[in-house]
């Protein structure tokens, strides 16, 4: 029972097809073909379609008269309906508000899909963008109780508490409980966990690293001095065994961001030592070194929670030492020995450091979370949580 079709009424059944297609969401949505050419004997009607369909309706090239039966390309043209459909039923941008600048300091808003091919975001700081905001960003430092929205929250809009200061270098707030819904802090427990910098893969495979011209022995670079920090009396204790090269306001030898690069990448140690002791609370002070091809000596919390973030033998711990002058020791080795101060380098055959983006980064990751994620959340006792 071969039907004899013209390729005119071929196309008549495509166009069919592709109907039946547009109103059947179901069809494309759950049908998986394992054929691509669906062979179509029979004629239906359907009299409306969208603009998506008629477009799809304008490719003749997708029938083909094969032994007298009209074949259709079915998933050619499903796909080009999954594709539409996917703009469709992509909501407009999901629109994310940064109620104040972190710390004032301005960022380019318009980031988020060259940086972090992050899609569908929009970041605003225009406030009479409120009502339609899916997100709110507030800066902890920041936060001013007489400086806070005053509408009425839309219901779909979730607010976003950010903090990259330790709990020791902020200070809690008691209106902070049950106002957020996300939280994004360096802390790996953060609903938007942004770190302050990253080891990731090199992307052209593995290369060998040169590491760079090294006249300086062990260096420090430190802005803020005070007693109280264990960081301090580990620094005294240490320059009594090694010099230490010591630059910053704190020694009246301040280091220019021009110079700043050059110096730490001249010296084959760096005194990474947070300026306080918190679970993840990993700074640029060890990401810095990292990028310039320095080797971290570190003071923070345990090595695990290092190697949580970086590979162990990019650094050196000052816990893997029973006291400053055993470290002392080690450093000097190191220094004598070229080939073992190699292996502090062998990760960089396959990955790089690099810093995140401030504030961008926070802004355009919590954006994609509110686009990905649709559940309610609300942070409850967030003082607890960031200072308990
Ligand atoms: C069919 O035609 C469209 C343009 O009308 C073109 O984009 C597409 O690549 C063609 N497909 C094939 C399989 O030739
Ligand atoms: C067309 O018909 C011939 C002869 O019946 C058969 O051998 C061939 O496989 C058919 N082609 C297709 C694509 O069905
Ligand atoms: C802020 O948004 C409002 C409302 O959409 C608009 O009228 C205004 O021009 C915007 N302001 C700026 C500076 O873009
Ligand atoms: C925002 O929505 C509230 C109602 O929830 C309404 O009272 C207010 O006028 C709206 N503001 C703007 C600027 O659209
Ligand atoms: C320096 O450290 C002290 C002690 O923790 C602190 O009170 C002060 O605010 C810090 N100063 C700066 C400029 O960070
Ligand atoms: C450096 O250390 C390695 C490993 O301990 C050792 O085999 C090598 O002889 C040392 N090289 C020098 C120059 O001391
Ligand atoms: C966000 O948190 C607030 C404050 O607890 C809550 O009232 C609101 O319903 C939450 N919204 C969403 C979308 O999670």
């Amino acid at each position: 029972m071969e039907l004899q079709i013209s390729s005119r009424v071929c196309q008549n059944l495509l166009i069919t097809v592709a109907l039946l297609i547009c109103f059947s969401g179901i069809f494309y949505t759950y049908y998986q073909p394992n054929i691509t050419w669906l062979k179509w004997p029979t004629v239906s009607r359907s009299n409306s379609c969208s603009e998506i369909c008629i477009s799809a309706l304008k490719m003749p090239n997708q029938t083909e008269m094969v032994n007298n039966t009209c074949v259709v390309n079915i998933i050619s043209i499903r796909n080009l309906l999954t594709q539409t459909e996917a703009v469709t039923q992509t909501d407009p941008d999901t629109i994310l508000l940064i109620w104040m600048w972190p710390f004032g300091a301005k960022f380019d808003l318009g980031r988020c899909s060259s940086l972090f091919n992050i899609h569908g975001c929009r970041l605003t700081d225009n406030r009479s963008q409120f009502n339609n905001s899916h997100g709110v960003l507030f800066h902890h430092r920041n936060i001013r109780e007489d400086d806070m929205p005053t509408l009425p929250r839309p219901l779909f809009q979730k607010w976003i508490w950010m903090n990259m200061e330790s709990p020791s270098n902020s200070a809690p707030h008691s209106t902070l409980n049950n106002l957020f819904n996300l939280t994004a802090t360096y802390r790996q427990d953060s609903d938007i966990m942004v770190p302050y910098g990253r080891i990731s893969e090199k992307t052209g495979g593995s290369t060998t690293y040169k590491i760079p011209h090294k006249n300086k022995f062990v260096c420090w670079i430190v802005s803020n001095w005070s007693s109280k920090y264990k960081r301090s009396q580990y620094y005294e204790n240490l320059n009594q065994h090694i010099s230490i090269e010591t630059y910053g306001h704190s020694v009246s030898r301040p280091v220019s961001k021009k110079d700043y690069l050059d110096l730490v990448s001249s010296c084959k140690f760096y005194l990474s030592f947070e300026n306080s002791i918190h679970k993840d609370y990993i700074t640029e002070k060890l990401y810095n070194p990292l990028k310039l091809g320095t080797v971290p000596v570190v003071l923070g919390p345990p090595r695990k929670n290092y190697e949580e973030l970086i590979p162990g033998n990019a650094f050196i711990h000052v816990d893997d030492f029973s006291s400053p002058k055993e470290l002392a020791e080690h450093l000097k080795l190191l220094d004598q020995n070229e080939s073992l101060y190699r292996q502090y380098f062998t990760w960089r055959e396959h990955f790089v450091a690099s810093s995140t983006y401030f504030g961008l980064e926070h802004a355009c990751w919590a954006c994609d979370h509110i686009r990905r994620y649709k559940n309610y959340r609300v942070v409850r006792d967030l003082n607890s949580w960031y200072w308990g």
